[in-house]
């Protein structure tokens, strides 16, 4: 899967853009990364082969795979976006610190490995620095369905002590897309009925919830705030395609508006993206779309907007970093109010950096629209943040040059080659590993 080595000992370290070229040409998204994260981890819960299609290469994908593999799953690529997974002979419920620590949705092992097994030990979860970003709404919901739950020693145990769980009411105190999915894992199997209340509704969720579904499971209501999963028989192993990202073709359309472009978006579900359309629409910028293709084009002079993140179908958290870099060129003065997390601000300094006009209050953000930014050596602070300096550097007068690749290769599939196919001028900088 994803490597970030280019040739034998070389490492990706830097993208370097040159920015002022409009965006032009037609894009295909990959799959979406925070279903596939869930998704792979659910084949955990069937002694039988599960085919994965249109799985992102992406290395939050080659971090859960390596776990599967550890905890003895047979892991097949048939390419670089298809792989088949027999968890028939997983001998293991315990999950190595320094594989989970790498990424947030280690997390999804506790409810997968409560699911099939009635135990698992995993250490707390990874992720980007966000802010505090607590799972007790997950531990809640395993409480709920029989399980004891001990933390210590930087692990998580959590088990049945009668080897099952069973099925209870949960309430979420948090409208959490990871405590949601996790229970769904977790319930998928337990004996009897699981309802979930106050869910979250994210396209991620319906496409978790359709896997399991396919694969004998009995869920109904996923993309509404109350699902109820009816466990207690056998999964059978499923073909399953994933959805694609819908933050990927966000930070795409976001990056078409920002260069004065004209591209079109396919094998994309414009449905998912609402939110982030009609703030487009409101700026100016053309947007349409048909069945799979979303078409974004802008002559510039855009309009100040206001943003307010919210859970789904709100606008979405992971767009407000890329968002924000398209503020900062608009006519006016436009206020981003992230509501889900409390420190998703950083990577606004290194914006001030390139020219931008950004005063920060707590959870808001004053952008004053300047004429233009100007290229500069950025570092990106996490995933989305890196979305946020690609978009400010393809934008920009001049180069940026923008470290923290490896975050951007989290999330994002060969991000630098779709914006070249589309016109723009990104190289790659390397340095030889380990100098
Ligand atoms: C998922 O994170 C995504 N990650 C995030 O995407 C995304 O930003 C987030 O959902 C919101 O959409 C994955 O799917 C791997 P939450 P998650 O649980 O599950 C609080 C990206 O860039 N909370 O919905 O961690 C939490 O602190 C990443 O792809 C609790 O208080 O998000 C946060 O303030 C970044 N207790 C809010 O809820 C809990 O038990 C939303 O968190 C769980 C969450």
């Amino acid at each position: 899967m994803i490597e970030n080595h280019i040739k034998e000992g070389a490492v990706l370290t830097k993208y370097v853009i040159s920015g002022g070229n409009p965006l032009h040409g037609e894009v295909e998204i990959s799959g979406a990364k925070n279903a596939a994260v869930a998704i792979l981890p659910a084949a955990l819960l069937v002694d039988g082969v599960c085919r994965i299609e249109n799985v992102p290469n992406i290395s939050d994908v080659t971090m859960i795979l390596g776990i599967l593999r550890d905890l003895g799953a047979e892991v097949r690529m048939i390419n670089p976006t298809t792989v088949e997974l027999d968890c028939s002979h997983v001998y293991k419920q315990n999950v190595p610190y320094e594989l989970a620590r790498q990424i947030r949705a280690s997390y999804y092992l506790i409810g997968a490995l409560l699911g099939r097994f009635g135990r698992a030990e995993v250490p707390p979860p990874g992720g980007c620095d966000l802010g505090v970003r607590p799972i007790d709404q997950h531990l809640k919901g395993f409480y709920a369905m029989g399980a004891e739950i001990q933390v210590e020693n930087g692990f998580i145990y959590a088990a049945s002590p009668t080897g099952r769980l069973h099925g209870a009411q949960i309430y979420l105190d948090v409208v959490s897309v990871g405590a949601t999915m996790n229970i769904l894992l977790a319930a998928a199997l337990a004996d009897g009925l699981t309802v979930i209340e106050n869910a979250a509704k994210e396209p991620h969720i319906v496409d978790l919830a359709n896997f399991l579904n396919s694969m004998g499971a009995r869920i109904k209501g996923a993309g509404t705030d109350i699902i109820r999963i009816t466990g207690g028989r056998e999964l059978h192993g499923s073909n399953y395609t994933i959805i694609p990202d819908q933050i990927e073709t966000g930070t795409l359309m976001i990056a078409a508006a920002a260069t004065g472009g004209d591209v079109v978006i396919t094998g994309a579900i414009p449905t998912h993206m609402e939110s982030l359309s009609a703030k487009l629409l409101e700026m100016g910028v053309y947007v349409s779309e048909d069945d799979d293709r979303i078409h974004v084009r802008s002559e510039g002079n855009l309009r100040a907007v206001n943003i307010k993140t919210q859970v789904y179908p709100g606008f979405p958290t992971d767009l407000q970093q890329p968002m924000t870099s398209l503020l900062t060129i608009a006519n006016g003065s436009s206020i981003v109010t992230e509501t889900i997390y409390e420190a998703r601000f950083k990577y606004i300094e290194e914006l001030r950096r390139m020219g931008a006009n950004i005063r920060v209050i707590d959870r808001t953000a004053i952008v004053d629209g300047v004429d233009r930014l100007i290229g500069a050596p950025v570092t990106a602070t996490d995933l989305r943040a890196g979305a946020s300096m690609i978009v400010a550097g393809l934008m920009a007068d001049g180069v940026t040059e923008v470290s923290g690749v490896k975050y951007i290769m989290r999330g994002y599939e060969d991000i630098d080659k779709k914006l070249i196919g589309l016109g723009a001028h990104i190289e790659r900088s390397v340095k030889m590993g380990g100098l």
